[in-house]
């Protein structure tokens, strides 16, 4: 069933079908007198009901309701040891036994006993002793609001279903769309293989770490992705120069944070004024323009310091840097993670925020394990101390 699928009609239900449907619920009769029982029970059958839970005592009364969950409960009210009241009232404070209807067998004509009934949710009277046809009638109304009620409820629950499967399918779409995004970039670069992914999982672990709620962290970790696609905006002349970059050259490549900016807030009006604002693009968008600033202002665009830095854009400088040096490109090998460990240590207070250099060795483990897991083919190690070909910065990716 699709999520538009057609409501359950309630009201035109066909008579054969539902006349089907009404003999298969499940009645149940409570009376502390055994003959009582009987007599319900006969005229039931006559009306074609065939199932039918039945007590006499009323003190286990509530507990077999609750374990059978009938579709209807006939309950008598002058009983001894546990009232039918007080069954009723039991049943109401009851998320799952409110909804059985329950029809009350009274000889007592006490207008204040039947309003303490009605305020406890008893949908309707009979009195004793019990008139054949006004039962079977009763009952029926009964049940018939009952199933119209349970295909509602049916009806609910497999919308909820059809919405989780879903959205499970928006988020899963919008994931992919933007790792396509942030592949793409990287396509056009010398780094191939599990990079962004890398640096996606590396900033929601450092995110974690630092305390920020799982919406939050998983925000970053899908944003992360996303840092260096203003690459695509960089001449290939630039990007893919194997030698040694001018300075005018090293400035159109470090455009790629505002460029990167640029794409991910583009019609940013548009989509604030039609109320579907990505929160992953906004963060992505903080990510791109800020993930080459460093704690002591000598980075770039901005040469922001410390705190005026977005925390964001911390976490993502040290998942880059990290993926950056523990990774082979096409001019320099990978370091060994002591290596890398070293450069991170040594990279607080002037490149890095400390406490993220800190997080990151809190969970040192797993990171480890994403770099293991994620590991580019075939991964080949080789260089301890990677010599930095002609003054290219390793980490200026
Ligand atoms: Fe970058």
């Amino acid at each position: 069933m699709g999520i538009y699928a057609t409501p359950p009609t309630t009201t035109a239900t066909n008579p054969m079908d539902l006349n089907f449907e009404l003999t298969k619920s499940r009645i149940m009769i409570v009376d502390d007198e055994p003959v009582n029982i009987k007599v319900v029970k006969k005229y039931l059958r006559d009306a074609g009901y065939q199932h039918f839970i039945t007590t006499s005592d009323s003190q286990i009364a509530l507990g077999k309701i609750r374990h059978e969950i009938p579709d209807l409960v006939l309950l008598d009210v002058m009983m001894p040891h546990v009232n039918g009241l007080e069954i009723l009232e039991a049943m109401r404070w009851s998320e799952q036994l409110q909804c059985i209807p329950t029809l009350i067998l009274t000889a007592s004509s006490d207008a204040e006993m039947k309003l303490k009934a009605l305020e406890h949710g008893a949908v309707d009277f009979l009195a004793k002793p019990v008139d054949p046809s006004e039962l079977q009638l009763r009952v029926r109304n009964a049940l018939i609001a009952k199933v119209h009620q349970n295909k509602l409820a049916d009806y609910s629950r497999q919308l909820e279903h059809e919405v989780s499967l879903r959205t499970a399918e928006l988020v899963s779409s919008r994931e992919e769309v933007i790792r396509c995004l942030a592949t793409a970039a990287e396509c056009r670069d010398k780094e191939t293989g599990n990079h962004v992914i890398r640096v996606g999982l590396y900033s929601g672990i450092l995110a974690r770490e630092l305390g920020m709620d799982e919406y939050t962290a998983s925000l970053i970790e899908q944003a992360a992705v996303l840092h260096d696609v203003g690459k695509i905006g960089i001449p290939d002349s630039i990007l893919l120069k194997p030698g040694r970059l001018t300075a005018e050259e090293i400035n159109i490549m470090r455009q790629h944070c505002e460029i990167g900016h640029r794409i991910l807030t583009m019609k940013d009006d548009e989509r604030i004024a039609s109320g579907m604002r990505s929160p992953i693009l906004k963060v992505a968008a903080t990510i791109a323009m800020s993930h080459h600033e460093k704690w002591d202002g000598s980075g770039y665009p901005h040469g922001l310091t410390r705190e005026h830095i977005p925390i964001e854009g911390r976490i993502a400088a040290v998942a880059d840097v990290f993926d950056a040096l523990s990774s082979t490109r096409a001019y320099k090998g990978a370091y060994d993670l002591e290596q890398c460990f070293i450069e991170l240590i040594e990279g607080q207070e002037t490149h890095f925020d400390p406490l993220v250099v800190h997080a990151f060795f809190n969970r040192r483990n797993e990171i480890v394990k994403v770099y293991e897991d994620y590991s580019d083919e075939p991964k080949t190690s080789f260089a301890s101390h990677p010599a930095r070909i002609d003054n290219q910065p390793v980490l200026v990716s």
